[in-house]
């Protein structure tokens, strides 16, 4: 069975970087009166808690969304610009925290960022298979009340996503975001990819990636980039690279199954992207990298195609 939950990794750099991307695309498809549908094919349980157990044993966030903050703060005083995307996203963030960043006790994930941006003519569907997650997406999904706006689906995303595509009304936004726990879950966000364009080629994707020292995780950047060229699909890839010091993935927590903890670097791929956003992440990218980089090495890349 899965041993991935994602509430020890909440806040980290990993998610600073996926989820302003999707802040990014989401403030984008709000601009248009028609309602889109958010697939989430890997929802996690929603909303974290950043003062309790599972986060502080890990602290991920620590040298994610808290040293964002500080950066913020600090440029603030300094009267230095920060990147409009920076204050969307932590926008976003604080409103789930009594607006406020001094006493951050709540992280979103991708579910609740993506409902916190939904119109009344929008959809979420949420796919989560993790027995624990899913019970408690599902109950935080019911406390919404938003009726049939959000649903929660406990099964494989990979396989759930094509009955659902094309979307009704013909905008939607898929995010991939797996554990990679499991081999095999490289080759599946292809395969799962390949089948969807060719259901819903006007869709928007987005994809996340780890980058680690495993060749899956190598091939996955470069096949990504390569099905989008070859389906003449625009597309933006972002990586952000924090340098985080192998302390913070120390040989017990490889142990224990975290992992996770020892990954400095991840990517976003993104097929059919709104034109706004490899200049978006281009101006938020250094400030974000500046802010949550570790003295043993950092740095961030955007590359782009349009057709
Ligand atoms: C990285 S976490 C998701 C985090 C979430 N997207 C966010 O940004 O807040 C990946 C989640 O996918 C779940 N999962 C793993 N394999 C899955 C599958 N085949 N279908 C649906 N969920 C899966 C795991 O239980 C885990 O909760």
């Amino acid at each position: 069975m899965f041993s991935y939950r994602h509430a020890f990794h909440a806040g980290n750099h990993a998610d600073v970087l996926k989820h302003m991307t999707l802040v990014a695309i989401l403030q984008y498809m709000g601009q248009k009166d028609t309602g889109f549908t958010v697939v989430d094919t890997h929802a996690g349980a929603g909303v974290y808690r950043l003062d309790q157990d599972h986060a502080r044993k890990s602290a991920e966030s620590d040298a994610g969304i808290f040293r964002l903050l500080a950066a913020v703060e600090a440029a603030k005083a300094g009267s230095q610009p920060v990147p409009d995307l920076v204050k969307h996203y932590l926008q976003q963030v604080r409103g789930f925290n009594n607006g406020s960043s001094k006493d951050m006790r709540v992280y979103p994930g991708s579910p609740w960022l993506s409902q916190a941006l939904l119109r009344p003519q929008d959809k979420l569907k949420l796919f989560e298979v993790h027995p624990t997650d899913s019970r408690l997406l599902d109950n935080q999904v019911a406390e919404l009340g938003r009726g049939k706006q959000i649903e929660v689906l406990r099964r494989n995303g990979f396989e759930g996503l094509k009955s659902l595509l094309p979307t009704p009304t013909r905008r939607g936004l898929v995010l991939i975001d797996p554990s990679y726990e499991l081999k095999t879950d490289y080759a599946a966000v292809i395969d799962c990819l390949e089948e969807a364009l060719q259901r819903f080629p006007i869709g928007t994707y987005a994809v996340w990636y780890p980058v680690i020292g495993r060749p899956e995780a190598h091939s996955l950047a470069r096949k990504l980039k390569a099905m989008s060229q070859r389906l003449q699909r625009s597309w933006v890839q972002a990586e952000l690279n924090v340098g985080l010091t192998p302390t913070e993935g120390t040989s017990a927590q490889v142990a224990q199954g975290r992992a996770h903890t020892a990954m400095r670097a991840s990517g976003m791929h993104v097929i059919n992207p709104p034109f706004t956003l490899a200049a978006q992440l281009r101006e938020a990218l250094p400030f974000v990298t500046e802010a949550l980089k570790d003295p043993i090495g950092s740095g961030w890349t955007v590359e782009s195609g349009n057709y």
